[in-house]
């Protein structure tokens, strides 16, 4: 091998030897610098006759451009490599976790209003969603609650403009819903066939100026509404025991239907619950208001009270919440704390 070879070799050795583009670049001025390998070559050219100084001058040019051609080679090689470096540090794996996840749950609230409406629909009831922001004439006149009845004064009611108010209650639900359901059977009701019953449930928020450790300014309420030709009180003491004892899952369940007053009720109830043991066990706890649905009631549903008669309540699932998990204080659940809400997941 000769002289030019084996300094093509060396290079070639050199250059794959180097990790970084600055060692390539010290390795280069080895071989083609000003003063490196080719130069010393070219330079010794000047004792040689102009014949040999053709033929050698060829030989080392093709040597230069051999070792240049290696160099670039392995400059190509190191950068590839320096992107794939990068490539692989940047990756990003969308499937990773982060670390940071956790498991959210629903509302304890929720929790109750679900368990309400699974309770109720097997019992045939439906479920009826309402605006919160209510005219007069649903949350009470037509409730049979005139302008001037002290009933208005049991609710502290928020005004809102334009003569509209926060729902007191979800009552107004009662019309709602009815006149909907009258409007849809209207044909066969005029006709004289009658329609389907109405037995419907309608959760939602309701509002009144209050707070304390019982009492929030949001809170909860479930109507339920079962309107028929033939629907007594009878039929509400069935259906709320039975909805309150699969509720609290505890067939021992006591209840007292305790004579009250509502202006949309005649007669009206109290419901109080009564557990057999545990801590709440002897007091007599109020879960829900309740009664006979008043004629006048029912004529604004658009319905003759000579022939629709039924009954209607209004619970507390924020009460039921309180009392099926022990919790002892109302604003707990509308604070927003982590701490608290994550117990019931
Ligand atoms: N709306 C009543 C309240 O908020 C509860 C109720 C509903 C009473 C239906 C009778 C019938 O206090």
């Amino acid at each position: 091998m000769n002289e030019l070879d084996s300094l093509v070799q060396q290079a070639q050795a050199l250059f794959t030897q180097c990790g970084s583009a600055a060692e390539l670049e010290n390795a280069k001025a080895q071989f083609l610098g000003k003063s490196g390998r080719i130069s010393e070559l070219m330079k010794g050219l000047s004792q040689l006759d102009l014949e040999a100084k053709k033929t050698q001058g060829a030989v080392i040019n093709a040597a230069k451009q051999s070792i240049e051609h290696l160099l670039n080679a392995r400059r190509q090689a190191l950068a590839d490599a320096e992107l794939n470096r990068q490539l692989q540090a940047e990756k990003l794996d969308v499937s990773l976790p982060s670390g940071l996840r956790t498991q959210g749950g629903l509302h304890p609230v929720s929790l109750s209003l679900e368990r309400i409406e699974l309770i109720f629909a097997s019992m045939g009831f439906s479920v009826a969603q309402g605006p919160e922001i209510e005219t007069d004439w649903f949350n009470f006149t037509a409730l049979n609650t005139p302008q001037d009845h002290p009933a208005r004064s049991m609710h502290d009611t928020f005004y809102v403009e334009g003569g509209h108010l926060l729902r007191t209650h979800t009552s107004p639900m009662q019309i709602r819903h009815a006149m909907a359901h009258v409007q849809q059977h209207q044909q066969s009701i005029a006709a004289g066939k009658g329609m389907p019953e109405i037995r419907v449930i309608a959760p939602g928020r309701t509002y009144r100026v209050d707070s304390d450790a019982t009492h929030s300014p949001m809170f909860h309420q479930c109507e339920g509404l079962w309107i028929g030709e033939n629907i007594s009180f009878k039929d509400l003491k069935v259906v709320f025991t039975d909805f309150c004892k699969t509720f609290f899952e505890n067939e021992d369940l006591v209840l007292r239907f305790r004579p009250s007053f509502f202006p949309f009720t005649e007669p009206s109830a109290e419901i109080d619950i009564q557990f057999p043991s545990g801590p709440l066990a002897g007091r007599w706890l109020e879960v829900a208001g309740s009664g006979q649905v008043h004629p006048n009631v029912v004529r604004n549903m658009g319905l003759d009270p000579e022939h629709y008669i039924g009954f209607a309540f209004g619970m507390g699932p924020d009460r039921l919440t309180m009392l099926r998990y022990g919790v002892n204080d109302l604003r707990l659940f509308f604070d927003g704390d982590i701490r608290f809400l994550s117990q019931f997941r």
